[in-house]
């Protein structure tokens, strides 16, 4: 599926074997790694990007990495040219500014990838497993800021939403506006 003339996508996919040139990652404030995408991005990218994870805390986030907020690593043995590690929120039952962080959490990881002049980005479902968004209202905040920014910028030319089942793409779609 896509939309804005093919520079929006929507697929099944996971995440650490695309070629594309940035991925996306739903990572936690500590930057140390964690479950879910997050494990499966370390497991395959190897002990640098760990490296470069623990490097930028330090210098730059000593408390953690704020939630909404991204940073950009190599991407150690993947396919892709860089990681954006972003934090989503967890859900707390909407009350805690969830919906406005999630937002932040894309707005800067498509910033980031814009400043690494990514081409291409791909994106996972950032705080709809662990953290326990509501998948239906994740998928309106992304639709919303990246249908909004994609077309203002050149890079990144292709997004793409990478859903880890066919179950969780079709949630995507069901909350989204399908344009012809
Ligand atoms: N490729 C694409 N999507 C994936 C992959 C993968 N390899 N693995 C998991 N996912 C999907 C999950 O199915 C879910 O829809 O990514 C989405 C985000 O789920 P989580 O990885 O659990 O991330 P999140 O809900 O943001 O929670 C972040 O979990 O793993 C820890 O360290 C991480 O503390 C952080 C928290």
């Amino acid at each position: 599926m896509s939309w804005l003339n093919g520079r929006l996508e929507a697929q099944v996919g996971d995440i650490t074997t695309l070629a594309v040139d940035a991925i996306a990652n739903a990572a936690n404030t500590s930057l140390l790694g964690g479950g879910g995408v997050d494990g499966a991005i370390h497991r395959a990218g190897g002990s640098d990007i760990l490296r470069e994870c623990q490097k930028i805390r330090q210098e730059h986030y000593p408390d953690g990495l704020p939630t909404g907020e991204a940073v950009t690593t190599g991407a150690g043995k993947l396919p892709c040219r860089y990681v954006i590690h972003a934090v989503g929120p967890v859900w707390q039952g909407g009350e805690n500014d969830e919906p406005a962080l999630l937002a932040a959490a894309y707005r800067h990881i498509l910033d980031k990838a814009t400043e690494c002049g990514a081409r291409s980005l791909a994106i996972p479902a950032i705080s709809t497993g662990v953290y326990g968004y509501p998948p239906e209202e994740a998928a309106k905040i992304a639709w919303k800021v990246l249908s909004a920014r994609i077309p203002k910028r050149r890079d990144p030319h292709r997004v793409i939403l990478v859903f880890y089942s066919q179950q969780n793409l079709q949630i995507f779609l069901n909350s989204v506006p399908i344009h012809p």
